[in-house]
């Protein structure tokens, strides 16, 4: 590819897990938003992770090879199954490029926004449902906002 179509995304759905599996979810959620941070910051890969009504939307952008890798260790991630895995893109520049991970958890405007964005695309996935979908995260971080920074805050101060 180009210069001008130089980042790989890719995005899947899945059905969530942990909410049977766990009984803190919101602790475990944590937990695998700061895996994923770590990896996602390595390898130079943004993206976003929505989570509603007991499934997961992720998009994932950056070099195909680490893209490609990081899916496959997602792949194998018991705590969610029924992954579909959408036609992969290759697109101009990062949607999330601020974002190692963002993270749209439920809440009543999230709900609202993907119900209206199900309903209009009728959930067909094609090719540029990936980018619909990115466009439709992207949004609800701007509404809501996202709960992780892409640069890790100093968790500790030297203090
Ligand atoms: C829905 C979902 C999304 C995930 N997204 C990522 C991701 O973007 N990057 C990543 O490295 N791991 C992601 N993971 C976690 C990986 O599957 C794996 O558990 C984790 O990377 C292992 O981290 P560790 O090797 O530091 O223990 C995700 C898992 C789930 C269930």
């Amino acid at each position: 590819m180009g210069r001008f179509m130089s980042v790989f995304t890719i995005a899947y759905h899945s059905r969530n897990l942990i909410e049977e599996q766990t009984l803190d979810s919101t602790a475990e959620v944590q937990r695998l938003l700061e895996q994923s941070r770590a990896r996602n910051e390595r390898l130079g890969i943004t993206g976003a992770l929505l989570f509603n009504e007991g499934r997961f939307v992720q998009v994932l952008e950056g070099d195909e090879a680490a893209v490609l890798e990081v899916m496959d260790i997602i792949r194998r991630d018991p705590r969610h199954t029924d992954i579909d895995v959408l036609p992969s893109r290759y697109v101009r520049e990062r949607t999330f490029a601020q974002w190692s991970m963002a993270f749209v958890g439920v809440s009543p405007q999230a709900k609202n926004y993907y119900r209206d964005f199900s309903l209009r695309e009728k959930l067909e996935w094609t090719s540029s449902t990936t980018d619909l979908l990115a466009a439709l995260i992207l949004d609800l971080i701007m509404v809501q906002g996202a709960v992780v920074p892409r640069r890790p805050r100093a968790q500790h101060h030297g203090r």
